[in-house]
């Protein structure tokens, strides 16, 4: 089967956070299933410095809007782990500093953006290669499912290509003025409750909800969550509606480059047999921190993490004036809200020798963390799928969650010997600081945490069986559209 992947990120090309793992990650697993699959990645300027002198593959795609016409030079990236990938490059779309916006807001052309970028999947599809199936992610790329049935509903050919859409995180959903429906290109009887309006503007996610032909998120607890009004954001009705075209599928992990025993950025390989190293990469991680003197007893909190609402970052603020008084140090890593980079700069700044962060976007920095810390702290609001925790599971760093989404499915508690971390139930600093309590309690108890260790690593979280689950749905939305 053919799958073409719409995604605004891929590892290793461009990335601000678990989609991109995902999207550069999955399909590889798809192919060693025996399918085929071509990703279509913009060409943002992140991806022009690192690979300046591409092949064109079509010199210029004319994308129409309106009143004028964009136009899209399609570069070939050649295989990627047997993984065709091609580029859209658009300067005035796409040379930008950042992907979507600066810590002060996103860029307002988003929706031209990602309309363009859309509407290049579809036309480029026509000419390279019109795939099997279409795998749109998130907002982004959810106007693929909703122009296929629109502006492309005539199309003899591509009426017959079915649409899957995930949904990483319902959090964000593109929302735009009224007027942008004209811009679009799509007519006004789309701008209903029932389709892509929502509290008169656009909705982009909820429109690619209602026209994919199925929907996938990225673990069974958050497919069930978002049905309900604490975390559909306001889409629960239609996640309800769909629910028997909702899927839950667990985010895979690549052991290839997130395994201490092969990966080649930190200080020192270690494993479950073996865990010398991991002393080292703890050293190595203090001093990429430039924190000196800390005790081989204190236990290092690790933090990697977009900083946005989402990510419980209010709780950490709130609760660390506490836990500084613990034998801990907290090494954090983030970028984000202008809001939360100020709130993690200032904790810096009142206990320097406790609490370090730094904000910036380091992939290199962000793998020390998973090998050097002893605990890994993900206090999410809520959390789809969330690889972080099961990073920290292969690294032998036991991570503390609140249990929603991904980390309820993945995290078990300690009790009688069994059990990989610890997690607390609602949303409420206090359980979180006793969670990290208990952390601590047992990081004291060396047999016992490194039995936990050990149990963490031996998890096998790797795409075999993800990718297997994905290519069900892809199966039973290309068997229902045969018949249209
Ligand atoms: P989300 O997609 O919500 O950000 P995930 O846990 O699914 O959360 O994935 C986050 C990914 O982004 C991980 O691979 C993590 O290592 C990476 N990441 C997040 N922030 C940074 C950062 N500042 N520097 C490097 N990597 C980061
Ligand atoms: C989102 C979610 C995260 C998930 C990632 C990849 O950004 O916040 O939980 O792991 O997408 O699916």
């Amino acid at each position: 089967m053919h799958i073409v992947f719409a995604a605004s990120e891929c590892v290793p090309f461009a990335k601000t956070g678990g989609l991109a793992d995902v999207v550069g990650t999955l399909p590889p697993a798809l192919v060693r299933l025996g399918h085929r699959v071509t990703t279509y990645v913009p060409y943002y300027r992140s991806v022009a410095r690192n690979l300046p002198d591409l092949p064109v593959v079509i010199e210029s795609l004319t994308i129409p809007f309106p009143s004028y016409q964009r136009y899209v030079r399609v570069l070939d990236g050649g295989l990627q782990e047997g993984v065709q990938v091609y580029f859209f490059d658009c300067p005035e779309m796409f040379d930008r500093e950042s992907l979507y916006g600066t810590p002060s807001g996103d860029y307002v052309d988003n929706w031209e953006r990602f309309a363009l970028y859309s509407r290049a999947v579809i036309e480029t599809s026509k000419i390279l290669g019109i795939p099997d199936v279409f795998h749109a992610n998130d907002w982004q790329a959810a106007l693929v499912a909703i122009y296929l049935r629109s502006l492309y509903f005539f199309d003899p050919v591509l009426r017959k290509v079915p649409c899957v859409l995930t949904v990483h995180n319902a959090g964000y959903q593109g929302w735009f003025p009224a007027d942008t429906m004209p811009r679009l290109m799509l007519p006004w009887e789309m701008f209903t409750f029932d389709k892509l309006e929502a509290f008169d503007n656009v909705n982009l996610l909820k429109g690619g909800l209602v026209y994919a032909d199925a929907l996938t998120t990225v673990s069974k607890h958050y497919a069930t969550e978002i049905q309900t009004q604490e975390f559909g954001n306001g889409l629960e009705d239609i996640f309800a509606r769909r629910s028997d075209d909702l899927y839950g599928i667990l985010n895979g992990v690549d052991y290839e480059e997130w395994d201490p025993s092969r990966d080649t950025h930190i200080a020192a390989h270690y494993s479950a047999d073996d865990l010398e190293g991991k002393q080292e990469c703890r050293r190595d991680l203090l001093h990429a921190f430039d924190l000196h003197g800390v005790k081989e007893t204190t236990a290092i909190l690790g933090v990697v993490s977009r900083f946005a609402t989402q990510k419980g970052f209010d709780m950490l603020a709130g609760i660390l004036p506490e836990l500084v008084k613990d034998d801990v140090v907290l090494l954090c890593l983030g970028t984000g809200e202008e809001y939360y980079e100020r709130l993690m700069t200032e904790l810096a700044g009142r206990f320097p020798d406790k609490v370090r962060v730094q904000i910036k976007y380091d992939n290199t920095i962000a793998h020390k963390i998973e090998a050097g810390s002893d605990i890994f702290l993900m206090p999410s609001r809520y959390e789809p799928s969330g690889l972080n925790q099961m990073y920290s599971l292969r690294y032998g760093t036991v991570p503390v969650v609140r249990s929603t989404g991904g980390l309820e499915d993945t995290i078990t508690e300690l009790h009688e010997g069994e059990g990989n971390g610890f997690k607390f139930h609602g949303y409420n600093q206090w359980d979180f600081l006793d969670a990290i309590r208990r952390a601590l309690a047992t990081f004291q108890n060396k047999p016992q945490w490194e039995a936990m260790m050990a149990r963490g690593m031996a998890e096998d979280f790797s795409w075999e069986k993800p990718a297997a689950e994905y290519v069900e749905v892809y199966q039973k939305v290309i068997e229902r559209r045969s018949w249209s």
